[in-house]
């Protein structure tokens, strides 16, 4: 089994991911996780931190000569930032700077200083920020190159941002990889893509944020990951924790998700075909290519709803821990609009919940057993 743990704070001097049970011979190219931190450092609406940001992880362990040796793989991701917060965060040295006392409405903050009995909101924010996610991406790019030894590829599109929904029903999946790279929110709708902009613009102007809905698509699925047996081995449960784990989610939905609720069950399920060279197959996915909790062969769609962000330049109401008085709530460097990054992150967790899962089912401590494993599998499918 694949697991995975983070640590570190947005502020201190480094993230670190240790992921055990890869298996071994796995070609890594460190240039592979860069590429996906980049792309969680993107899309229009970040702040000025993502600036001072440039991502590059380190490789301390579990690799040798490119390839994974079945040992932990420690990952870090240095803080850049780290140098003008030395003092600030140092570990053992107490910091002479004054506290953080204005919770901020929508975030830790306040639930945070209560539950760990503190009285500065930096000891809660540093690891509650969306910060961490990088480490989550770091490993989401392993298990993403894992998934691609078998023909299983993972994208996403970003398909809302505030009240601008954009129209990508019937688009074919290469059709939306090619042109949501090309956006600069990640939406494969040109027009939808010049409104979201403005939107955030607006937003921005305001001192306001911007949520939205972005959906993943995973690709080259075989039938049977997960399992209908037991509650904690539903793949469909497993991806939901995973996707909502990400800071500021709000909502999950596999394939037609609510809307499914409104239908009729016969303009629901998906009717069962069968042909020699492609085997059992769907004409339609309203499932999302989960029934049972086991993938059924057909593309994974799962759509996250995102919150706007909570902190705003015009500060909500909020109380002083210390006085007790009404005050405004502090006000932290902050993005207006994530949407298009938190997609990156939830190709992430879903492409480690997947390659967990394809270990799960196909086993092995090296590559190439895993792949005998897998062939194997194929030809008893057809
Ligand atoms: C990539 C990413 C970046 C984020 N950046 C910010 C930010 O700059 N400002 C902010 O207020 N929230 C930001 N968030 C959201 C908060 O981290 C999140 O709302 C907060 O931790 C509270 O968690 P909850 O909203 O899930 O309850 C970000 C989330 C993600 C996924």
């Amino acid at each position: 089994m694949l697991r995975y743990l983070t640590a570190g704070e947005s502020h201190g001097k480094t993230l670190v991911a240790i992921l055990e049970g890869m298996l071994s011979g796995l070609r890594v190219n460190p240039a592979k996780i860069d590429k996906e931190l980049k792309r969680r450092q993107a899309g229009y609406g970040r702040g000025k931190r993502m600036e001072i940001e440039k991502d590059r992880v380190q490789i301390l362990s579990g690799m040798r000569g490119g390839k994974t040796l079945g040992s932990p793989i420690a990952l870090s991701i240095p803080n850049r930032d780290w140098k003008n917060w030395k003092s600030v965060m140092d570990p053992v040295r107490p910091s002479k700077e004054g506290k953080v006392t204005r919770p901020r409405p929508g975030h830790a903050d306040l639930v945070g200083v209560l539950k760990y009995d503190q009285d500065d909101i930096r000891n809660v924010l540093e690891r509650a920020s969306a910060r961490e996610t990088a480490a989550r991406v770091a490993i989401g790019a392993i298990t993403k190159i894992l998934l691609s030894e078998f023909g299983i590829s993972i994208i996403s599109q970003v398909i809302q941002i505030g009240r601008v929904k954009a129209k990508v029903e019937g688009l074919k999946i290469g059709e939306i990889k090619r042109k949501a790279d090309d956006s600069k929110v990640s939406c494969p709708d040109r027009e939808a893509d010049r409104l979201m902009a403005e939107e955030i613009d607006r937003a921005r102007r305001k001192g306001d944020t911007l949520g939205g809905v972005f959906e993943i698509i995973a690709t080259g699925l075989p039938i049977g990951l997960g399992s209908y047996v037991h509650p904690d081995r539903r793949l469909d449960g497993r991806l939901a924790q995973a996707l909502m784990s990400i800071p500021a989610a709000k909502g999950v939905e596999i394939g037609l998700g609510f809307r499914a609720s409104e239908l009729l069950g016969s303009e629901v399920q998906d009717e069962i075909f069968y042909e020699k060279r492609k085997g059992f197959y769907r004409k339609t996915n309203n499932a999302g290519g989960l029934e049972g909790g086991v993938t059924n062969g057909e593309p994974l769609r799962i759509k996250v709803a995102m919150k706007p962000l909570s902190t705003l330049q015009k500060p909500l109401s909020s109380v002083d821990l210390i006085t007790k008085r009404k005050v405004k709530a502090t006000v932290e460097r902050s993005d207006v609009c994530v949407v298009p990054a938190a997609a990156v992150i939830g190709e992430s967790v879903a492409s480690f919940e997947l390659a967990n899962a394809m270990l799960e089912k196909f086993g092995g401590d090296s590559l190439s057993e895993m792949k005998r494993n897998y062939a194997g599998y194929l030809k008893y499918l057809k």
